[in-house]
């Protein structure tokens, strides 16, 4: 708080082009010591966003319906602690590898780097290790742009961090229109080839209530992963079609989440990557609640839709809220897990002079 009023009286932020709202509030100290801030970005169609340096993390996401009413759809907490306590990357920049790498290993350009297997109970290296890119307080420049806002977040990833090769600048820009779109722009660059798949790991209730099963899904995709009990993909791309994975239409997600099929059952419940169909920026979901809806666009290649199966409702957020198994969902736009091991997937090795970029909006609307 004390920060927020002494950047607004120097102007300093201000003079950067941003408003005093959205200049930085303290937000408590995070389990490795840094000092963690909060930020609002404010969007003209009401869109209206609570986020924090502590790993991006998105706390509150406001969005309206027809009437104006705003519902925050995402689970976020009172204080750093919150993330803490609890295990789901909730509303967080995940990197270097978003998802799964098998057994925690891959070798690259001849030499095999030994990572964490900090997903236990499915032996793999999950979301970039022990302590990945969610685990720290990023730099962060909020900015207006004509009618935009947005935040810059950036920070640099040693050579060797989590066991990974070569040192990794990173941008991760947000920002709002006043179309209520929030666009998610994701940069890399580095100095020794690296495996890099960033992705943002929010959730989504849109309507604010306790579970996602009576909400509906629709995604383009005529195939989808199939995983083993480790939720690695195995063997080549399936068909959905005649699977509860078919989600080409809109279906209700709680329809055939329990269905017997033993790959769905491995989540348990939806927790698969989907690859999606068609090529470059287009629309690839669409989630809709009672009186809101929200539709997924990306360049990317693979969606991993995660029903929230493993969130507990022992789990205290912000607010006092309940948080309930299943009562959120994450679609995290992304390549597909393990390809550090698949040599038959679609690269994911960044090399020295290249520039990692990709692009991921969740557009937000009225019904
Ligand atoms: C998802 C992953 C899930 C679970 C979740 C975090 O991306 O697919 O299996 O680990 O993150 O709890």
């Amino acid at each position: 708080m004390v920060k927020m009023m002494s950047v607004c009286a120097m102007g300093a932020v201000a003079a950067a082009g941003c408003s005093c709202d959205r200049a930085a509030k303290d937000f408590g100290t995070t389990k490795y010591g840094e000092a963690a801030h909060l930020y609002v970005l404010e969007g003209k169609g009401g869109l209206k966003m609570e986020v924090t340096d502590y790993g991006g993390r998105v706390n509150r996401l406001w969005v309206p319906d027809a009437k104006g009413e705003l519902v925050d759809v995402t689970i976020g907490f009172d204080s750093p602690a919150g993330w803490e306590t609890t295990d789901s990357y909730f509303g967080a920049i995940i990197g270097r590898y978003g998802n799964r790498i098998a057994n925690g290993t891959f070798t690259l350009e001849g030499k095999t780097y030994t990572l964490a297997q900090n997903d236990a109970d499915h032996h793999a290296n999950l979301h970039g290790g022990k302590r990945g890119w969610d685990g720290y307080v990023w730099d962060a420049k909020p900015f207006t742009k004509g009618d935009d806002v947005g935040i810059v977040f950036s920070r640099v990833s040693p050579d060797g961090e989590e066991g990974f090769p070569g040192t990794v600048k990173a941008t991760v820009t947000y920002t709002i229109t006043p179309e209520n779109v929030w666009r998610i722009e994701y940069e890399g660059t580095t100095d020794k080839t690296t495996p890099l798949n960033m992705t943002q790991h929010v959730y989504f209730n849109l309507d604010g209530s306790d579970t996602i099963l009576d909400q509906e899904l629709q995604i383009a995709a005529s195939k989808y992963s199939p995983v083993n009990a480790d939720l690695a993909p195995v063997g080549p791309a399936a068909d959905v079609a005649g699977t509860p994975f078919d989600f080409r239409t809109f279906q209700v997600i709680g329809a055939r989440i329990d269905d017997p099929d033993t790959v769905l059952q491995y989540g348990p419940g939806y927790d698969h990557n989907w690859v999606l169909d068609g090529a470059g920026f287009r629309k690839v979901a669409e989630m809709r609640g009672k009186t809101r809806a929200m539709e997924v666009w990306t360049d990317q290649i693979g969606l991993q839709f995660y029903a929230g199966n493993f969130i507990k409702d022992s789990w205290k957020m912000k607010d006092a809220r309940p948080m309930k198994r299943r009562g959120y969902l994450a679609l995290e736009t992304q390549h597909f897990p393990n390809t550090p091991n698949r040599p038959d997937f679609p690269t994911t090795n960044l090399k020295p002079g290249e520039t990692y970029r990709t692009v991921t909006e969740y557009r937000f609307k009225t019904r």
